[in-house]
């Protein structure tokens, strides 16, 4: 049985005065049993979504709790990399971690070599993490969006152990979140047939690669997803939850989602629905 996991990228918004009072409502509003929620705002908000929705222990707040999570780490143990944080410096701050986000692709100039050196440094620091995939448009209308996402998925994973990737205690260390690049803050969603189609070829890709458990890794769906359009993907069996941006802000959007979330964690058994 896979984990249906909802983790809110808040990508370049909120301040560490608002971040923590965010969390606090989306935290309370969100308590859906069998959903991993995970927060991951900007660096400099971390403390204060921890204090807001963890406590002082981040590792408690896993599992059934919201856990917190960073939206990027440096590949690096330590150096002279001005401006950058490495993955031992998030131990308290964090247990998950964003890595291979589009947008650090555009940005940052972020290739699949670098981020799997991030992977596996996340990995060694104990942080789990969430590894983005996802095709540009031209890619799919020219019909070869699961050969770019599965070249994705080797150039990220080459050289990493990947018996290390699988589910330990009761969570998986890793999750890919298939966000289309086209689908990214454009209000645009992809199909939801397509995501699940999406969704099983990775898996497919990761048990070639010889990850055992691949079929049980959690493959999250981005891409403008709202509580409006969240229903098309998780209908989908193969689906396992959301990277929600724009609409992780809004503490409404948020409830509907994991509501949503929520009813496809029942229906897996995950755990006992509360009659209501
Ligand atoms: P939007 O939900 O704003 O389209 O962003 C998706 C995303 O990039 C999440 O990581």
């Amino acid at each position: 049985m896979r984990h249906v996991i909802v983790a809110a990228n808040w990508k370049m918004n909120t301040t560490p005065r608002d971040a923590g009072e965010l969390a606090r409502v989306i935290g309370s509003r969100t308590r859906e049993p069998g959903v991993i929620r995970v927060i991951c705002p900007p660096y400099v908000c971390l403390a204060a979504v921890r204090d807001a929705i963890a406590g002082p222990d981040v590792a408690a707040s896993d599992g059934m709790g919201v856990a917190v999570g960073a939206q990027n780490v440096h590949h690096e143990a330590a150096g002279a990399y001005t401006g950058e944080i490495a993955a031992s410096m998030l131990a308290g701050l964090a247990t998950w971690v964003i890595v291979g986000h589009s947008e650090r692709r555009r940005d940052a100039g972020e290739a699949d070599e670098l981020i799997g050196r991030k992977l596996r440094a996340a990995r060694g620091a104990g942080l789990r993490s969430i590894l983005c995939v996802g095709e540009q448009l031209a890619d799919r209308e020219a019909g070869r969006a699961e050969a770019v996402v599965g070249a994705q998925l080797l150039g990220c994973l080459d050289g990493a152990d990947l018996a290390d990737f699988g589910t330990e205690g009761g969570l998986p260390w890793l999750a890919v979140a298939y966000e289309p690049v086209w689908a990214i803050g454009t209000g645009r969603t992809a199909r939801g047939a397509d995501a699940a189609a999406m969704a099983d070829a990775i898996r497919r890709t990761l048990v070639a690669l010889g990850m055992r458990g691949g079929e049980d890794l959690p493959v999250l769906y981005g891409g403008s997803v709202t509580s409006g359009s969240i229903d098309e993907f998780l209908a989908e069996p193969s689906i396992d939850g959301a990277l929600v941006g724009g609409a992780s802000l809004k503490p409404d959007e948020m409830a509907g989602i994991v509501a949503r979330a929520g009813l496809t964690a029942a229906a897996r058994g995950a755990f006992a629905k509360p009659s209501s």
